[in-house]
C-alpha cells in the first residue's frame, strides 16, 4: 500500500490526489471504529450549501438528513458562519475556568426559555458531544438521588460512550465491551404501527403506560420497594420522538400518562433533545408537544447548527444549584468553548426572531402531504409514514405494507449515494439516513429552508429510487 507521500512523488509535490487513491488510503490509515461504513465505497464530499452537499465534480446531493438532524439550519448557513468567524477574530479560545460573555447569555437564555416554557427555574451545563452531555446528565441524576439504575426505551439511542450506551438499547453497542452492570431497564416505546402488545391505538387505553406501572404493584415485580416507598430506579431516559429508532412518534397522552407514574413512584424524567431539540419538531425542544415538564433536559447536535460542538443540559434548580452540584462535579477543556457559544447564542437568537415554529410546523407538514402521495403510488412498499414538524418517516416493508424491507432500504440508501439519479439535465445524488428497529425507515430531517422546488427534487428522487428498487 503506498503511503501519501509516495502517492504525491507519483503524481507531482502538489498534485490532488486523486478519489480511488483516497480511498485507497482511508482503507489503510483510517480506524473504521469511529463510524458506521455503511457503503462499499464510502463518498468523498468538497463542499456544502443550503440544501446539498458536491461531491469533486461538483455534483450536488440533496440532503435529506442533515448530518442526523446537526445541521437543521442549513449548510453554511450566513448568519451562523458569520457569528463564528466574528468569534475566530475576536476570542477564538478561552480555558473554560474563566468567563466570556457569550456562556453566560447562551446559558440565561435556555434557562429564561425554559422557564417560560415550563415555569421552572433551571440552569445550563455545558460539555462538547451528545454523549458528554448524556454522561453529565447520568452523574447529576446519581448526585440527586444517590441510585445509580435507570429505565431507558428499548429502540432507544443515547450515544456511545460507556454511560450513555449503557442506556441505549442495541446489545450490538455493548457486545464487545464486557459487562456495564448499570445496563438500563428497557421498556417497549409506543410504537403503534409495530405495537409491541400488539393492541390497536383506537382502543389501547394506553395499555403500554399500564403495562409499566404494574411494576411497581409489588415488591416482586422487581423495581420498588412498597415498604420505603421506593423506587431502585432513579430516573427514566426518553426521546420523545425516536431518533435512531426510526423518528417514531408517541400519541399525545402517552407522556402525560407515563410522567404521573414517573410523578407518584419519585422518578426523574430525562428528556433527550439531542436529535429533536433546536425546532425539529416545530418546537424547542420536542417534549413541549406533548404538555410534560421534564427534570432534566440534554442537547447537543443543531445548538450549533453542526459548527463548533457543544452540547449541555439543563436542570431544575433543585438538581443543578451550586449547593447540590458543586464546581468541578464534570470538567472537559472544550466544554464551553467560546466558538461553540458564540453560535448557539446567535441560534438563539435568530430562532427568537424568525417564527421557526410556523415554518417548521408548515413545511413539514407540506413535505408530509408529499411523501403521502409517494406512499399511495407505492402502495404496500411504504407501510407508514408519519412525523412531527421536520422530523419525517417512511417505512418501507414488502409488498405487504407491514414485513420490513431492509433490503430495499439498502438498495435505495446505495442508489442515492450513487448519484446517478438523472432529473432533468442534471445528475443528482440523494443523502438518506437509515433508522428503525428493522433498518427499514428512512428518518428524514431536511434543513429547515429546504425551499418548495428542493422538496419537489426530493420526490422525484425518491420516486426514481422507489422505481429502480422495487424493480
Ligand atoms: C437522541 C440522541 N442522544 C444522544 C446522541 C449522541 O450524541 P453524539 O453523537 O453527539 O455523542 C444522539 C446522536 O445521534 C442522539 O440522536
Amino acid at each position: 500500500m503506498a503511503t501519501t507521500k509516495e502517492l504525491k512523488k507519483k503524481s507531482g509535490a502538489n498534485a490532488e490526489l486523486s478519489t480511488e487513491e483516497l480511498l485507497r488510503l482511508e482503507s489503510e490509515y483510517c480506524s473504521w471504529g469511529d463510524t458506521v461504513h455503511y457503503a462499499e465505497k464510502p463518498q468523498i464530499f468538497e463542499r456544502c450549501e443550503g440544501a446539498f452537499l458536491y461531491d469533486n465534480e461538483d455534483r450536488p446531493y440533496l440532503d435529506l438528513q442533515m448530518w442526523y438532524s446537526a445541521a437543521n439550519f442549513g449548510y453554511n448557513n450566513k448568519r451562523l458562519a458569520g457569528a463564528l468567524k466574528k468569534q475566530i477574530d475576536a476570542l477564538p479560545q478561552l480555558a473554560c475556568q474563566y468567563l466570556h460573555k457569550e456562556k453566560i447569555e447562551l446559558a440565561a437564555k435556555i434557562s429564561q426559555a425554559n422557564e417560560e416554557r415550563f415555569q421552572e427555574k433551571g440552569r445550563v451545563h455545558f460539555n462538547v458531544g451528545g454523549s458528554q452531555a448524556v454522561e453529565d446528565s447520568l452523574k447529576l441524576v446519581r448526585n440527586a438521588t444517590h441510585r445509580n439504575l435507570v429505565f431507558a426505551f428499548q429502540g432507544g439511542y443515547h450515544g456511545r460512550t460507556l454511560g450513555a450506551t449503557s442506556i441505549t438499547s442495541s446489545y450490538r453497542y455493548r457486545r464487545r465491551f464486557g459487562h456495564f452492570s448499570d445496563r438500563a431497564q428497557f421498556v417497549p416505546y409506543p410504537y403503534c404501527f409495530r405495537c409491541p402488545y400488539q393492541k390497536k391505538y383506537s382502543d389501547c387505553g394506553m395499555y403500554c403506560v399500564k403495562q409499566f406501572e404494574k411494576q411497581f404493584e409489588t415488591e416482586y415485580n422487581g423495581v420498588w420497594d412498597p415498604k420505603a416507598k421506593e423506587s431502585e430506579f432513579a430516573a427514566f431516559y426518553v426521546e420523545c420522538v425516536q431518533g435512531t429508532g426510526g423518528y417514531v412518534v408517541p400519541p399525545k397522552e402517552y407522556f402525560p400518562e407515563l410522567k404521573k407514574v414517573l410523578d407518584r413512584h419519585n422518578v426523574l424524567l430525562v428528556d433527550d433533545e439531542i436529535q429533536m431539540g433546536f425546532y425539529r419538531t416545530g418546537k424547542l425542544w420536542g417534549i413541549e408537544n406533548f404538555g410534560v415538564t421534564p427534570d432534566i433536559i440534554v442537547f447537543g447536535k443543531a445548538m450549533t447548527n453542526g459548527l463548533n460542538p457543544l452540547s449541555g443540559m439543563w436542570a431544575k434548580e433543585k438538581l443543578i444549584n451550586p449547593k447540590v452540584w458543586p464546581a468541578g462535579m464534570t470538567h472537559s477543556t472544550f466544554s464551553s468553548n467560546s466558538l461553540g457559544t458564540a453560535v448557539a447564542l446567535e441560534v438563539m437568537k435568530m430562532t427568537e426572531e424568525e417564527n421557526y415554529g410556523k415554518k417548521v410546523t408548515e413545511k413539514g407538514k407540506y413535505f408530509l402531504d408529499a411523501i403521502k402521495g409517494l406512499q399511495k403510488k407505492y402502495k404496500g412498499y411504504i407501510g407508514d409514514v408519519g412525523g412531527l414538524g421536520m422530523a419525517l418517516r417512511i417505512e418501507v416493508c414488502e409488498k405487504d405494507g407491514y414485513t420490513p424491507s431492509r433490503e430495499i432500504t439498502d438498495r435505495m440508501f446505495q442508489l442515492g449515494m450513487e448519484g446517478n439519479i438523472q432529473v432533468g439535465k442534471k445528475k443528482y445524488g440523494l443523502i438518506l439516513d437509515v433508522g428503525g428497529y428493522y433498518k427499514n425507515v428512512f428518518t428524514l430531517a431536511p434543513s429547515f429552508d429546504i425551499t418548495k422546488e428542493e422538496i419537489a427534487l426530493a420526490i422525484e428522487l425518491l420516486d426514481q429510487l422507489f422505481q429502480k428498487a422495487i424493480s
